[in-house]
């Protein structure tokens, strides 16, 4: 196997609390000044300041010349499986119009009409995208096909670049089954559920106005997680609703969106294990207001961000887009944001070998055009992803 040592590395954050020492104002970012990293094959062997950098055995050095280093971004929600484009809707709502969650039946149309090839393709085209501007580990839902053959394809298109997907019948009720919502629930919970649980790690629901009701959802997640997937839930993005206290209720790894957020879903947040995700994508594109990141934290409650890439309501790849959202209007110190988009990300996906780069990780990092990783808030809109590595190879 290949030992590569990077070296040059003007600041290194680690995410290792066995770091923290190095630098006070540092905290859970366990940053380490003018560093060194060591990959052997894909796991980091070793990380720390370079003058102490064992004298060995690398194959390989690179020196990035003053670069900062970060973990790769750990992108816990999207979704990638569909087709057509919804840019005349989000002009419409630049123009004053509203979002609603029905605007998802018409990319079920384009979807079911795509071919296993054009969906594999076009969720091939996102997580590359995503890799380009630093994501190395990518989660992504169905959720546009909606039948059981539609569901059970876009999983598989999924599955040719992620281990991380997400079974997301539970959408929205489609216009084939207008008026007849609970049947619909039945069939998610039923037929569609037997087609995809062997394709998917965990299921979700979109609990809220427009969509499911706390009921339906916690029947189609109990049903996932009686099938063998681990639950997650879209709760609180469009108003406030039961779907928060569920997903904590239902030990769910994370609650996504969580804005509408009320102080009993806060408490409930903070004595769990449920990680509240926030997608500063789609306040940004439905004109809608942010998350409050400094209320959940201030609470204790473990916050990830992510992108929520989706024609209709977010459609970035970008986490340092998010990050600089986060830092100027949720909040977020550009220390808490980039945790969140890397740990908290992992810890949404309930990994441990991502997100960090202590010794023994996936050999997962980003290379920055710059000193230091205040820079991803500080200069917004700059492509600042010098390089990516994902299990030990430079990727990008
Ligand atoms: O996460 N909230 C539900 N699903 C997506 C929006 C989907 C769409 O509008 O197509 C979201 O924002
Ligand atoms: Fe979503």
């Amino acid at each position: 196997m290949t030992v590569t040592a990077l070296t040059g590395i003007s600041q290194l954050v680690t995410n290792d609390p066995a770091h923290d020492h190095a630098e006070a104002a540092s905290g859970p970012l366990g940053v380490v000044r003018d560093a060194a990293v060591v990959l052997d094959g894909d796991r980091v062997l070793w990380s720390g300041p370079a003058a102490n950098l064992p004298s060995s055995t690398a194959d390989v050095v690179v020196d990035l010349g003053g670069r900062a280093v970060v973990p790769g971004f750990v992108d816990s929600h999207n979704h990638l499986a569909f087709a057509g484009d919804r840019s005349d809707e989000f002009a419409a709502r630049m123009a004053g119009e509203s979002y609603s969650a029905g605007g998802i039946r018409s990319t079920v149309a384009h979807t079911r009409a795509a071919s296993d090839a054009d969906l594999a393709g076009s969720v091939r085209r996102l997580a590359d995208e995503a890799l380009r501007q630093g994501t190395t580990t990518i989660e992504s839902k169905s959720g546009y096909g909606l039948s059981v053959d539609d569901e059970r394809r876009s999983l598989e298109a999924i599955g040719t670049v992620t281990r991380e997907g997400t079974f997301l019948g539970a959408h929205v009720v489609p216009a084939d089954h207008a008026g007849r919502a609970d049947e619909y629930v039945a069939l998610v919970a039923g037929e569609m559920l037997d087609a995809c649980a062997p394709l998917a790690k965990w299921i979700d629901v979109f609990c809220d106005v427009g969509a499911f009701d706390v009921d339906q959802s916690r029947e189609i997640l109990t049903a996932g997680i009686a099938a063998g997937l681990l639950p997650r839930i879209h709760a609180g993005q469009l108003a406030p609703g039961g779907g928060i206290q569920l997903a904590v209720e239902l030990g769910a790894a994370s609650a996504d969106h969580v804005t509408h957020a009320t102080d009993d879903d806060v408490e409930a947040l903070a004595g769990s294990t449920t990680v509240a995700t926030l997608l500063p994508g789609a306040e940004f594109s439905t004109r809608a207001v942010y998350p409050d990141a400094r209320r959940l934290l201030a609470a204790g409650v473990t916050v990830a961000l992510a992108a929520d890439c989706n024609p209709g309501s977010s459609y970035t790849t970008s986490l340092p887009f998010c990050i600089a959202v986060a830092v100027r209007d949720m909040g977020m110190t550009p220390a808490e944001a980039l945790w969140s988009a890397t740990a908290g990300g992992a810890a949404a996906l309930r990994r441990t070998d991502v997100g960090h780069l202590a010794v023994g990780a996936a050999a997962d990092l980003v290379v920055l055009d710059a000193p230091s990783f205040v820079h991803l808030a500080y200069r917004p809109g700059v492509p600042l992803v010098e390089a990516v590595w994902r299990g030990g190879v430079r990727v990008a």
